[in-house]
């Protein structure tokens, strides 16, 4: 089914200037970029963004990371194309991620991991409207 999903390249990758290469395994893994925009999140859009992890006890610390800096949003479409961009961005904590994904390749911890996206249909749609609007 084709599907859109929403991404993130979080602050930690944006400090270490590896947008491109993270956009590029994107494209080499031929997931169609259809969306594409740098921006800072302010910290109630974060929080809005964040609502289902509110709970957690690690959610200011996920907060205040995804305000630190600069990220970049972007949606891609295509053919399954929420489970094939989790499987590229590998398991949440990078020490769990399989060889070649993208935590396991950049990422620097399991707060720290480089990227984000959306978890399901219904979560990409939210998102995407969120971010995209
Ligand atoms: P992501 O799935 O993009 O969105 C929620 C984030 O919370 C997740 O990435 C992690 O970076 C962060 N996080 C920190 N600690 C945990 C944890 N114990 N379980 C899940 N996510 C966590």
């Amino acid at each position: 089914m084709k599907e859109k999903t929403l991404g993130f390249i979080k602050p930690d990758a944006v400090k270490r200037n590896i947008v491109g290469e993270i956009l590029a395994v994107l494209e080499s893994e031929r997931l169609d970029i259809i969306e594409l925009k740098m921006m800072r999140f302010e910290r109630r859009e974060a929080e809005a963004f964040y609502i289902e992890h509110a709970s957690q006890p690690f959610f200011e610390d996920l907060i205040a990371f995804m305000i630190s800096g600069k990220i970049v949003a972007f949606v891609i479409e295509g053919e399954n194309a929420i489970v094939r961009y989790k499987e590229l961005m590998g398991a949440t904590d990078p020490r769990e991620a399989l060889e070649g994904t993208l935590r396991k390749l950049f990422a620097l911890s399991e707060d720290e991991n480089s990227v984000h996206g959306s978890d399901s249909i219904s979560a990409a749609n939210r998102e995407i409207a969120q971010i995209f609007r």
